[in-house]
């Protein structure tokens, strides 16, 4: 039976994929690399360096390990400095009652997120209290579409992966939620998301009680 959700924070609960992408796409210019939509999209749900390695693949020349920890830190230093200006209305529309409704229907909450700058994330949203626990992505060694995240996630519940239910807005975090052997919600396009049991345009269309009786794994 469905015990709990397991969120996704980037793109998901917060309108943060673009901010990722413009400090991406700042630095895909100083390094003379092509940036367009396909690569911001393969990037989103991947690590910091998973992300640099997608933009490296059509990069004018190669990079040391050095250098690529250089770029992944001036790019991180552009995104911690964007965030640091959000607040609570930056949490997408309906975010916040979508968390608070699976609580409301006595279900746990989780944030299986990559990024490590989630914790100051929900504490700048305020949204920080509303989580039974969140993934410490810098203990994550396999990025998604690896199931390891959502894994870790379930066993910080003390659940079994098969109770519980992910939501996430890119095709990575979607393969990565039914490696773990749980049904995906995805949010956003369809054709990002064509491997989701569960297609939402967007956050506010999340519906607990719609989700309890037509979704959960033993849909799938
Ligand atoms: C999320 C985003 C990715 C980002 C990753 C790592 O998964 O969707 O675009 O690369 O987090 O974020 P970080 O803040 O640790 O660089
Ligand atoms: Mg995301």
């Amino acid at each position: 039976a469905l015990k709990a959700v397991i969120f996704d924070l980037d793109g998901v609960l917060a309108d943060t994929a673009v901010l990722h992408r413009a400090a991406w796409q700042r630095l895909a210019a100083e390094i003379d690399a092509p940036f367009d939509e396909a690569i911001a999209e393969r990037m989103k749900g991947v690590d910091r360096m998973g992300s640099l390695e997608i933009l490296l693949e059509r990069a004018p020349r190669r990079y040391s390990d050095a250098e690529k920890a250089e770029l992944a830190a001036r790019k991180n230093a552009r995104y911690v400095e964007l965030i640091d200006r959000l607040d609570p209305r930056h949490l997408l529309p309906g975010a916040r009652a979508a968390v608070e409704s699976v609580h409301a229907a006595g279900l746990k909450t989780a944030l299986a997120s990559a990024s490590r700058n989630a914790p100051q994330l929900l504490e700048r949203l305020g949204i920080a209290g509303l989580f039974d626990y969140v993934v410490d992505a810098g203990r994550i060694a396999r990025s998604k579409p690896d199931p390891e995240i959502f894994l870790a996630a379930a066993a910080g519940l003390g659940l079994a992966p098969a109770d519980c239910l992910g939501v996430e807005d890119a095709a990575a975090g979607i393969a990565s939620i039914h490696a773990a052997g749980m049904a995906a919600i995805g949010v956003g396009r369809a054709d990002a998301l064509a491997d989701a049991d569960v297609l939402l345009s967007n956050i506010a269309a999340f519906d607990i009680d719609r989700i309890t009786t037509t979704s959960g794994p033993s849909a799938r």
